[in-house]
């Protein structure tokens, strides 16, 4: 039997692709050291599936317990979810960010080789992009880093291409996630975050359900039409689909490919509140506050590559992904905490 190894299966990206792939068919194995997940999540998706998965409680920087897994099964590819994702937190804690995201890459691919397994998705971000020139931004733009997090990434992304370079007979794809929201439609596995939440869509669902008091918006005054800032958000769901078309890709395909994941279209922060409240009929209440340093103003993908190659594209509106978060959170206003 062939095993798909997702790494941070149990996180929030990781979870809806472990569901996703379940639902298709493949054997799934989750190696994730619950830093910044829990096993509920996985006992949620095996429910939700109706089949269960192996789940493997490990560290992607210990060599030896990802050995073992190889070992144990055949796994035929790798989904690369493992890694810390906090921008703020990565300035304070550089080294854990180098070693958990760069040099925990770097171990995962040396087991990898070890086996010969050589199909590799990698979550990469378009953070790499930095503060791009232009919007829509195709994969081709230059790229950049300003914090930490973002200099992890482009690091791998760096340290893949070598290695195809080296050995062309790995075949890897290095997803740009643009901004991930949203839960899949159960309302049972969702984004739990630790704390105050970074992002904006778990903070206006909090806000929501009452355990936050106000959504600040980070600046009213950036060059978009109504002046706060413009991302492109996508739908888990949508995310998960294009890992599964990513790893059908490198079936036939060597070589190494960057490949953004988004909508193509870009909603303000305003956009996305106003969408909130009417779609749920709940109050956001928010106030104007300076801008977030390092924000910049507009980020939004050209999609047209994953059309072309993957034959992927979002499916999912606004309203799916403003329904399907607050579902989430309502029904679960502590996420995994008390399951
Ligand atoms: P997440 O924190 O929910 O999931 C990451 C998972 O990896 C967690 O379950 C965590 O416990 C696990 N993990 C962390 N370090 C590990 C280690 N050393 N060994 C084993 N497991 C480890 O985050 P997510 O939102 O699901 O993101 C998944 C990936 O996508 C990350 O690499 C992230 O950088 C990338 N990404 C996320 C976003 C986003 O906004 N969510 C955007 C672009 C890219
Ligand atoms: C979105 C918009 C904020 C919170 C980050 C990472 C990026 C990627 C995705 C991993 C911005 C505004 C937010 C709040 C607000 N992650 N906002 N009030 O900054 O686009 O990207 O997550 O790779 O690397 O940098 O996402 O959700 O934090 O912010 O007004 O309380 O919402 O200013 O315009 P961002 P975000």
């Amino acid at each position: 039997m062939q095993y798909v190894m997702l790494t941070g299966g149990a996180g929030y990206i990781g979870s809806h692709t472990a569901l996703a792939l379940l639902r298709a068919g493949y054997q799934v194995i989750s190696f994730d050291n619950y830093s910044n997940s829990s096993t509920a999540a996985l006992q949620r998706v095996e429910q939700l599936a109706g089949t269960d998965l192996i789940r493997i409680s490990g560290d992607i920087r210990d060599e030896a317990a990802l050995s073992a897994v190889f070992r144990q099964y055949q796994v035929s590819a790798v989904v690369h979810f493992a890694g810390l994702k906090a921008v703020g937190e990565s300035v304070a804690m550089p080294l854990s960010y180098y070693d958990n995201n760069v040099a925990g890459t770097v171990t995962l691919c040396r087991v990898m080789r070890e086996f010969n397994v050589k199909k590799l998705v990698f979550s990469s971000s378009a953070t790499v992009y930095g503060d791009a020139k232009t919007v829509p931004i195709a994969e081709t733009a230059p790229r950049s880093a300003t914090n930490p997090y973002g200099q992890s990434k482009l690091m791998i992304e760096h340290i893949l291409q070598d290695l195809v370079n080296a050995e062309p007979d790995w075949g890897i794809t290095l997803l740009r996630y643009f901004n991930p929201v949203g839960a899949d439609s159960s309302g049972q596995i969702g984004e739990d975050p630790n704390g105050i939440p970074n992002n904006l869509m778990p903070f206006i669902s909090q806000v929501a359900v009452g355990k936050r008091d106000k959504l600040s918006i980070f600046g009213n005054d950036y060059p978009t039409p109504d002046g706060t800032g413009v991302r492109d958000y996508i739908h888990v769901v949508d995310l998960a689909a294009g890992h599964l078309k990513a790893l059908q890709y490198l079936e036939t395909n060597q070589g190494i490919e960057a490949i953004n994941l988004g909508t193509g279209t870009g909603y303000s922060v305003l956009d996305m509140v106003k969408a909130f409240s009417r779609v749920n009929n709940v109050e956001v209440p928010y106030q104007i506050a300076p801008r977030r340093p390092g924000d910049i103003a507009s980020c939004y993908a050209m999609p047209d590559k994953a059309r072309k190659l993957l034959g992927w594209q979002a499916e999912k509106t606004l309203d799916d992904m403003v329904r399907d978060s607050w579902r989430w959170q309502s029904q679960n206003p502590d996420g995994y905490t008390n399951s």
